[in-house]
């Protein structure tokens, strides 16, 4: 006897691990995490990023090695940014055959064929002196239309690098189209181009910028958006899709969970997240310093992403929850065998 009549109980479906599991909306697969990797020229042995406890810049050798771990846990893809050696104004070892981003792709395009998806960072950031994703004019500033030059370059020595996913992170306007033209016309026409659509200037990329040696002085608020500007993403999400974008982004990722939730809404592509590098240090440092369960926030802010409507996830957790995820898949099938289930 229900001691208020008719009291309607939500907790009815929460009473089993087993029950739970079946009523859940969402879950996280292998195949919806994408490894971002780094890898730096002129390293000898891999180096560990201190703002990213567990991350590495890495040599060619341990980059294959990573990706091969990551491949064998089922991630969905890898996405490799490049740290050349010598940068310059223009950032030309970005689109130089022989520049660290492009050996690193044809090494894995070579290892791994079509058995995984090799995706490179398009922007000029990692290779230009100063720092800036594009190319400056006289005064300084990032001159939007020089940088979309430099873009198609990239993308089309990517492209032959063999990367199947362009990630277009570099905020200049038209970016989308331009390096869309530039590879139909080179006959890459199924190069799949992944806008970084909603992109804001945000103060969680802080350990990024050691991870890529940034140059940068100064800030990126002429072309990254203002973290006030919700309905921009839209105007973004529409040019974005206007253009041609395959697939679009939204970056970061929890401090936009609305804007994410909204683009998901109306997006008509494939729409992911990036889980940023401060995202990665804040559950890593408040874990180490004993303050939270880091696997059980590290599984609740890849939950999130997936119930704000994100289907694939950018993250430096990618090998590891997807390893756990095949222990824990693998696990359940044995549980089962040990109580004579079929
Ligand atoms: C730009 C780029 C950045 C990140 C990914 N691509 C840095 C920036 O815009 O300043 C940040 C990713 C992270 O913080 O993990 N090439």
């Amino acid at each position: 006897m229900s001691l208020v009549p008719g009291t309607v109980r939500p907790r009815r479906l929460r009473s089993s691990p087993a029950l739970r599991r079946l009523v859940s909306e969402v879950r996280v697969h292998p195949s919806d995490l994408i490894l971002p990797m780094f890898v730096k020229e002129g390293l000898s042995e891999p180096l560990p990023l201190s703002g990213m406890p567990g991350v590495v810049q890495h040599t060619l050798d341990s980059l294959l090695e990573a990706a091969r771990e990551a491949v064998a846990a089922g991630v969905g893809g890898l996405m490799l940014f490049g740290i050349p050696e010598y940068k310059d104004e223009i950032g030309s070892q970005a689109d130089d055959p022989d520049g660290i981003l492009n050996r690193a792709l044809s090494l894995l395009a070579d290892e791994f064929g079509d058995d995984t998806v090799i995706m490179a960072d398009l922007c000029l950031d990692e290779f230009t002196s100063h720092g800036h994703c594009g190319v400056l004019d006289e005064d300084g500033a990032v001159d939007n239309d020089a940088t979309l030059d430099r873009y198609a370059s990239m993308a089309l020595a990517q492209a032959r690098a063999g990367a199947h996913v362009l990630g277009l992170s570099g905020m200049m306007d038209g970016q989308v189209a331009y390096c869309r033209e530039a590879l139909d016309a080179a006959g890459f026409t199924d190069v799949v181009v992944m806008g970084y659509t909603a992109k804001y200037a945000s103060a969680f990329y802080g350990p990024f910028r050691e991870a890529v040696d940034s140059e940068l002085q100064g800030d990126r608020k002429t072309y990254q958006q203002d973290p006030a500007n919700g309905r921009e993403a839209m105007r973004e999400l529409g040019l974005d899709l206007a253009e041609g974008a395959d697939i679009v982004m939204v970056k970061p990722g929890l401090p936009y969970l609305d804007v994410l939730a909204e683009v998901a809404q109306e997006s008509i592509v494939p729409v992911w997240t990036y889980q940023v590098s401060g995202e990665y240090a804040m559950i890593e440092f408040a874990a180490a310093a004993g303050a939270i369960d880091r696997e059980k926030a590290i599984e609740e802010s890849l939950i999130a992403f997936k119930r704000a409507g994100s289907d694939a996830i950018l993250t430096y957790w990618a090998t590891e929850v997807a390893q756990r995820l095949q222990v824990e898949a693998a696990g359940h099938m044995s549980d089962r065998d040990a109580r004579g289930g079929r």
